[in-house]
């Protein structure tokens, strides 16, 4: 009997918090037809879990178009490559794109996002972890938007999450001193593990209070992935000529009404300072100079990355749910396990 393709729907859209009822299991056969030319049948193994799926979920113009009621949740993962025409990406081989939650899916290398092999030697796991977005969202967010240089002090919200961890460590290699705001005492520890000179408990401590202390000469560059509170006191703590790196904005994602702005953007004119967004895939073009420095950090054990590994198809919304209760610490995974019970 063939195998069913599973797969998690957007049941609605969710209002406010995200909740696993948003999400609806059905069963599918797998895409069977003769394969176009170039085309390749994919098996997905491991997914990865991204705090910008929540903004997908959204009924809003994007950087990509919504994922619809109905349809199958978008959602980065590494697959096998189970049949194919196209000698580049053979039967056997490992690639990473965004093939969703569900078991099996069609790419073909003319799409939008054509499907990338995984170097010899590079684990799901690494690549999705490591080598993802994550890795490149942090050095792009630091070297190119904040012009970091050694001896500046650099605040990192959502320090212990998968993208903070890395802008943590990048931006202690690259020379600075680096201050981590998380949220609860263990994963705190964990930040200056990494390298934090020290990181702010938000959970349990005075935010703004703490960032005054512990950067009497300001804030050069404020990595934020979170908005809100947190972006408002950087903002009060910027250095002249400092730079808000807007990378995310986490704290907004399950509200129903965009919360209101920082209120004090004067401190930006007193300062001189600098705000800017930016988005990773801006800078897909650009991944090889990024890999020319985080590859040897990494090969020499300098730049960690730590996976939360959860397991088994059944669990996929619950470990999306995860990231905005706070309860990874680096970067979510998941690996799809063929033997489990359905839910
Ligand atoms: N601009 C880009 O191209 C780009 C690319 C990738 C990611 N991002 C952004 O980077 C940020 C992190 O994304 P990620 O996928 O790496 O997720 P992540 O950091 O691994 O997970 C999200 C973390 O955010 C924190 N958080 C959740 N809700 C919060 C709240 N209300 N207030 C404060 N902290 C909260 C939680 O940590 P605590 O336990 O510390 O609360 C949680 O672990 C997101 O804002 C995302 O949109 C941007």
């Amino acid at each position: 009997m063939n195998p069913k393709n599973r797969q998690w729907t957007l049941a609605r859209r969710p209002q406010g918090m995200l909740q696993e009822e948003d999400f609806a299991y059905r069963e599918t056969t797998i895409p069977e037809a003769a394969l176009d030319e170039g085309q390749v049948l994919l098996q997905n193994l491991w997914l990865g879990f991204d705090a910008t799926q929540r903004e997908w979920l959204k009924d809003q113009e994007g950087y990509l178009p919504p994922v619809g009621v109905g349809e199958v949740v978008r959602a980065s993962s590494v697959a096998r490559v189970l049949r194919s025409t196209n000698p580049a990406l053979p039967e056997g081989a490992l690639v990473q794109g965004l093939y969703g939650w569900q078991d099996y899916a069609l790419a073909h290398p003319g799409d939008a996002l054509p499907p990338a092999l995984l170097p010899p030697g590079v684990t799901p796991e690494m690549a999705l972890a490591a080598l993802g977005g994550t890795a490149l969202t942090a050095y792009f967010g630091l070297v190119d938007v904040g012009g970091i240089a050694a001896g500046q002090t650099v605040v990192v919200s959502a320090a212990g999450g998968a993208t903070g961890s890395m802008a943590v460590q990048i931006a202690k290699l690259r020379g600075a001193r680096v201050i981590g705001i998380a949220g609860g005492a263990a994963k705190c520890a964990w930040v200056r593990g990494l390298g934090a000179e020290d990181c702010i408990d938000y959970r349990n401590e005075a935010l703004a209070e703490r960032l005054r202390t512990l950067c009497p000469d300001g804030i050069d560059i404020a990595f934020d992935n979170v908005g809100g509170a947190h972006l408002e006191a950087m903002i009060a703590c910027i250095a002249p000529r400092g730079r808000v790196v807007l990378c995310g904005q986490i704290a907004g994602y399950d509200a129903q009404q965009p919360p209101p702005g920082p209120r004090n953007l004067m401190n930006l004119i007193y300062r001189r300072a600098r705000m800017e967004g930016f988005l990773m895939l801006d800078y897909l073009h650009r991944t090889g100079e990024a890999f020319a420095e985080l590859g040897p950090w990494m090969a020499s054990g300098e730049l960690r990355w730590e996976a939360d590994v959860q397991e088994g198809f059944h669990r996929i919304p619950q470990t999306l749910l995860r990231l905005f209760r706070g309860e990874n610490m680096g970067k979510q995974l998941l690996r799809i396990d063929r033997q489990e019970a359905q839910p």
